[in-house]
């Protein structure tokens, strides 16, 4: 197996992840990210399992679809059928990933009606199996899994020892409950207890802390108080999309450098997706984009109201002229 979270681990400093994040990490804003600043890792969005051993194939299997730039890249598959996980992991291993990473951390209400994501926690004895299937699917493939700290209550202890004696290669823990959903602090007190439990069942698994890191030196800060190996980032993008330059006092980019950023995303967004999505999707990256010069609400307001790239353009084009 080529295992190659142990290439990415790095000394003195944590490697830095992009989360997976669903309607976000799209293939387009992945190679977005890979030109602009390349985080160390990148993720999928989540991916049903059970989607793509059905009828729905076509529909789901866009969201594998990833290009060499964007290498390490890891296939995150959801769902609870072990026969269905065996099948998207010998797929994900033809498709030629680099590894395979179970989602046991979704909160949201249809994924958990269905038994898959953060519903996981309360069934370990599916979990094992989900991770065997995978096993025998993907036998060349690292696997990793992102959780949390627990369903209802943190369980730190019971749960992160249990998911690392099943000898996964790493483990991403986002430091809440799924019940905590987004709303309370992140706790990385708990995310240092799980490297200290991971030290003393498997050694060898890496571990990366998640929840709340919106700077570069905020992943710093993490990595020396709690040890893990890696910090992945999700929201910080929305604030910073240059955030994976590394620059310790922050990156310092220009309203041109954002606005022509924004040009290319859409561009290549309706190039890609052309009719398969919907350009209504895009505007939830126009606020990463547009901010702190005068005039950028009136522009945010205006972009929210675009169908398609030629408006955007039409918008962005006399506002990139007047700068330069
Ligand atoms: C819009 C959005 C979509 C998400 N989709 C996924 C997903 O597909 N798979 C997953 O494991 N986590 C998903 N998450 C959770 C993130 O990966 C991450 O764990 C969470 O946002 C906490 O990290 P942060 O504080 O750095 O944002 C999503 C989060 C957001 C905000």
């Amino acid at each position: 197996m080529k295992n190659f979270w142990q290439d990415i681990k790095k000394i003195g400093e944590p490697f830095l992840a992009l989360a997976p994040m669903e309607g976000v990490t799209d293939f387009v804003f992945r190679d977005i990210m890979s030109d602009l600043a390349k985080p160390d890792v990148l993720f999928t969005e989540f991916t049903s399992a059970e989607s793509l051993d059905s009828l729905g194939y076509d529909k789901t299997i866009p969201r594998l679809k990833f290009s060499e730039k964007q290498r390490p890249i890891v296939a995150q598959i959801w769902g609870v059928s072990p026969r269905s996980f065996e099948k998207a992991a010998r797929l994900v291993q033809e498709l030629g990933f680099d590894g395979i990473d179970i989602n046991m951390g979704c909160p949201d209400k249809n994924v958990l009606k269905r038994g898959a994501g953060a519903n996981l926690i309360t069934n370990p004895s599916l979990t094992t199996e989900l991770i065997s299937a995978i096993r025998t699917g993907a036998p060349d493939l690292p696997l990793s899994i992102k959780t949390r700290l627990g369903f209802n209550k943190i369980i730190t202890e019971e749960w992160i020892t249990y998911v690392l004696e099943q000898k996964i290669e790493a483990l991403t823990i986002h430091g809440r409950t799924a019940k905590q959903l987004s709303k309370v602090d992140a706790n990385w007190e708990e995310i240092k207890k799980s490297v200290e439990i991971k030290n003393a069942v498997s050694p060898s698994t890496i571990v990366i802390g998640n929840g709340d890191v919106f700077t570069y030196a905020d992943s710093i800060q993490r990595y020396k108080e709690t040890g893990v190996d890696g910090v992945m980032i999700g929201r910080g993008i929305f604030h910073d999309p240059f955030l994976f330059e590394k620059s310790i006092n922050g990156s310092s980019h220009t309203t041109k450098e954002h606005l022509e950023l924004l040009l290319t995303h859409s561009k290549l967004f309706s190039d890609y997706w052309q009719d398969s999505k919907n350009f209504a999707e895009m505007r939830r990256f126009f606020k990463i984009y547009v901010k702190s010069f005068r005039g950028a609400t009136k522009l945010k307001v205006a972009l929210m109201e675009t169908q398609n790239y030629d408006e955007v353009e039409k918008l962005i084009k006399p506002v990139l002229n007047s700068l330069s």
